[in-house]
């Protein structure tokens, strides 16, 4: 039973870390989680008052790159690894709607995208991994065995996110929700390096009418066809 790569891409909020997640426990696999990473070094980005609303000092946060340090940590009673900015656990801070606001605008950096991509193929070296994000299939591990690419529709994928973000008691409008998912489908497929697209030899689910039980039986069985 040899260890296979799993690429999971696609647009926010499709789902991919229920997935991945669910997946990996099945399997025994390690689930990393990138778009995590990139929501730190967001978080970092904010906290350093490098990104605002109206500004974006991009030289000062390629210049810091060196000293942003990223790690997970597996939490055994969340059964899935948690997010630490240098030694700091950030798990709940990355999630806020403000970050969501900044975060691809910091993924269009091609220094940072260098950096975490390096981590994130060190990370996958020994394979038994399940890696979701938007250029997993195409950029970090092109030689992926399994690669799926999820989608949904926007207004789908908005009404998920606003019931988690409600669910965690934060004070959201829909229509901002909706606006910051149309936003990062945008830039992410737009940008210059690495933009969102689906691998060639990627299997795109479209989950909007499908169940968790439903995407994760067809995407174990794809595993078990390999
Ligand atoms: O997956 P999640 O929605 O948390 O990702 C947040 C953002 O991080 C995405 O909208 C995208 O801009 C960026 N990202 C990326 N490449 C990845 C993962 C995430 O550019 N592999």
């Amino acid at each position: 039973n040899t260890k296979i790569t799993i690429a999971i891409d696609g647009f926010s909020s499709t789902g991919k870390s229920t997935l991945a997640k669910q997946l990996a426990k099945h399997l025994g696999y390690i689930y990393v989680d990138t778009g995590a990473m990139y929501r730190a070094v967001a978080l970092y980005a904010m906290e350093q008052g490098y990104i605002s609303a109206e500004t974006f000092d991009k030289e000062s946060l390629i210049r810091d790159i060196p000293q942003v340090k990223l790690h997970f940590e597996f939490n055994a009673d969340l059964g899935f690894a948690e997010m630490f900015l240098n030694g700091r656990n950030v798990e709940k801070e990355i999630r806020t709607i403000e970050v969501s606001g900044f975060v691809s605008k910091v993924a269009e950096v091609s220094q940072v995208r260098a950096k975490l991509v390096e981590q994130q193929q060190e990370m996958g070296k020994n394979k038994g991994i399940v890696m979701d994000g938007r250029d997993i299939g195409t950029v970090v591990f092109p030689d992926a065995e399994l690669k799926i690419f999820m989608t949904a529709s926007a207004e789908t994928r908005a009404q998920r996110r606003y019931d988690e973000l409600i669910g965690k008691g934060d004070a959201v409008s829909f229509e901002d929700v909706l606006q910051n998912v149309v936003e990062r489908d945008y830039i992410d497929t737009h940008r210059d390096d690495s933009p969102l697209v689906i691998a060639d030899d990627a299997i795109e689910i479209d989950n909007s009418h499908l169940t968790r039980e439903e995407q994760f039986n067809i995407v174990l069985d794809l595993v078990n066809n390999i």
